[in-house]
């Protein structure tokens, strides 16, 4: 792959236009969304997801969210059931993606949605993101802006650190409030939590006045991963990470939470805590970078607080037991088949 000059913009009108006329040109665009930075390329242009995929290095088995300016926009790609029209109308613009039946006319190729008959959808808050959408026109597919296998960037200089000289253009609008991925749900006959992320459990069964399931973990009739993304582990840290740590060995990383700390917290040789007060919204804002901040230092090992597993703090723990996870060299086909798929989706 030739390298490309990657430009990095101050989000602002005329970057708005340098991003349409990027994605209008087959380029790859990396903007702000509330929740990461994700990858732009004109989802109805094949050789520009083509192009995607090879920047990220990511399987193409791995279908991406179209991302789109509204719900009318919306409609025009995918099939709404009265669930998927009610979460829609509550949440979005927002960080929830609907996977949904894919229309026959639908604009986005295969290779986008990897060959399902369903496709992702999302309209996302943050301002810089809504202007791009609604200047380019087309839907958009937007992964994380990461290289596969690392994890998700929350700013511009994450997303410059993974794919510079692999994609066009970064829009930087600073850090990605929320700091966790959407939330995904099925809605293909019954409403099924496929990713925890932003929008918490709980806020989807009061809309739906019923709890929801989690997808179950398994390949459908056809072979195909029922929730491709739920491949085992795709972020491995370099070092070691346990959860629900209460105690600290000597020279380990210590990931904490809330005001008090491990009784022998002074065994670590770094402390970040992802949030004093104990709020999960503002760990889950830090996490990513704080992930990043250990990953690139010297610590073979990172303890990590007990986090509670209520609102986002079940994606915190998500994406936490996906770091965690036993990992294997890359190119290795141990662990990456089918039979390891498992909750949770980082890629
Ligand atoms: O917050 C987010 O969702 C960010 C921002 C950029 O929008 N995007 C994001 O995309 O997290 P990505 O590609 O990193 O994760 C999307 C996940 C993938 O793991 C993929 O397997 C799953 O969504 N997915 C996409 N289409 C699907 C489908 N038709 N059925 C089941 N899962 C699907
Ligand atoms: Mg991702």
């Amino acid at each position: 792959m030739p390298a490309l000059a990657t430009v990095i913009v101050q989000a602002s009108p005329g970057a708005i236009e340098q991003a349409k006329s990027a994605l209008a040109a087959g380029g790859l665009v990396a903007f702000p969304t509330e929740t990461v930075y994700g990858l732009g390329a004109d989802a109805t242009n094949d050789s520009a997801v083509a192009k995607l995929y090879a920047a990220k290095e990511r399987p193409s088995f791995n279908p991406l969210i179209a991302h789109v300016a509204d719900l009318a926009a919306a409609h025009r790609l995918a099939q709404f059931d009265a669930e998927a029209l009610k979460l829609a109308k509550a949440l979005w613009p927002g960080p929830l993606t609907l996977v949904l039946p894919k229309l026959h006319d639908c604009s986005v190729g295969p290779l986008a949605t990897a060959g399902l008959d369903t496709i992702a959808m999302r309209v996302p808050g943050h301002p810089v993101a809504r202007d791009i959408l609604a200047a380019f026109g087309n839907p958009v597919v937007a992964p994380s802006a990461n290289r596969s296998g690392r994890v998700s960037p929350t700013s511009a200089r994450h997303v410059q650190a993974d794919l510079a000289g692999r994609i066009d253009l970064i829009v930087d609008g600073g850090a990605s409030p929320v700091g966790v991925e959407s939330t995904i749900l099925a809605c293909l006959g019954r409403t099924m939590l496929l990713r925890p992320g932003a929008i918490p459990r709980a806020t989807v069964e009061q809309l739906l006045g019923r709890d929801i399931g989690t997808a179950a973990i398994g390949v459908d009739a056809t072979a195909r991963p029922v929730a491709p993304g739920m491949l085992a582990s795709h972020y491995a840290p370099h070092a070691a990470l346990r959860m629900n740590a209460v105690t600290v060995a000597p020279g380990e990383a210590l990931l904490a939470f809330g005001p008090t700390l491990p009784r022998d917290a002074s065994n670590a040789r770094t402390i970040l805590n992802l949030s004093d007060r104990g709020e999960l919204v503002e760990a889950a804002a830090n996490l990513f970078n704080y992930l990043r901040i250990l990953d690139g230092s010297a610590i073979s090992s990172i303890a990590v607080m007990p986090i509670p597993d209520e609102d986002i703090g079940e994606a915190i723990n998500d994406r936490l037991r996906h770091a965690a996870a036993p990992r294997h060299p890359r190119g290795s086909t141990a662990g990456g088949g089918l039979d390891t798929l498992r909750p949770g989706i980082i890629a």
